[in-house]
């Protein structure tokens, strides 16, 4: 199983902060935002990485992460996004990357307290297609929102003004090798990005998407409140007291 960590993309919901920096390089308590999906991927047992950044501050991930030692790696793989064209077209830089295997797919903003091994498990048994993650939020209109029939889900809604569910996609996303031909049936959304939603609710017509719900807290970190939020959560795992 491969690992991708999506980091690119100009942050500006973060102005000033991504100025002059990455988003996923700003501080999350004690380290790096990169650092905390590396650490999920690693610690499910996912040694293979690649990171697909951007921009103008690119090289400092090299710098920063270097060949991944500190995580008890040997490598790390690096892709570069040319323009913020959305998470999808991120994920299609991989595609060589993947080489035919099965994925787990990270935002680099998103962070969890737990561990994702046990949906690793179960995606390496199924047999094709992908998997989701959801969690309940209190406010689903900022993410992608399952519509749900039963336990099946019918349909994902980006940013929806009247969410179906209380669930939120997160941004953790298992997928076979289909992924990458059906990202080149794309078009940008209004947005001007290849939406990683559509790529889902392709899955789902196809009959082939499944999903768990995470234990434990998850975060974004792509807006000032919910990178004080992860802060917070990652400190206080950590029993820090402040
Ligand atoms: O956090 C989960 C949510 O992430 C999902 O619920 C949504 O369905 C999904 O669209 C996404 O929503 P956001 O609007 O929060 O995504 P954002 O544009 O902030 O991008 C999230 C990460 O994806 C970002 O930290 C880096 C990566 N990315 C994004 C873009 C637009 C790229 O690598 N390249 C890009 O061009």
């Amino acid at each position: 199983m491969k690992g991708i960590i999506l980091a690119g993309g100009l942050g500006t919901r973060l102005f000033p902060l991504t100025k002059i920096t990455n988003k996923h390089l700003l501080p999350i308590y004690d380290k790096p935002m990169i650092y905390y999906p590396i650490r999920t991927l690693v610690d499910a047992g996912i040694t293979d990485i690649m990171v697909v950044t951007g921009g103008d501050h690119a090289g400092n991930f090299l710098r920063l992460l270097g060949n991944g030692q500190e995580f008890g790696l040997k490598a790390i793989n690096y892709a570069y996004q040319e323009k913020e064209g959305g998470i999808a077209e991120a994920l299609s830089l991989a595609e060589y990357f993947a080489d035919g295997d099965k994925m787990v797919v990270i935002l680099g903003d998103n962070l969890i307290e737990g561990s994702i091994k046990k949906e690793v498990r179960e995606f390496a048994e199924q047999e094709k297609g992908a998997r989701i993650m959801l969690k309940e939020v209190e406010d689903p209109q900022r993410f992608g929102v399952p519509e749900l029939e039963g336990d099946r889900i019918v349909r994902i809604e980006e940013k929806p003004q009247d969410p179906k569910s209380p669930y939120a996609v997160t941004g953790i996303y298992m997928y076979d090798e289909q992924v990458f031909d059906l990202i080149k049936t794309l078009e940008p959304s209004e947005r001007g990005e290849l939406e990683i939603t559509d790529v889902n609710n392709m899955y789902i017509e196809k009959g082939q998407l499944r999903y768990s719900v995470l234990d434990g807290w998850w975060t974004d970190a792509g807006t000032f409140k919910s990178l004080m939020r992860a802060g917070k959560l990652v400190a206080e795992r950590e029993g820090v007291q402040y």
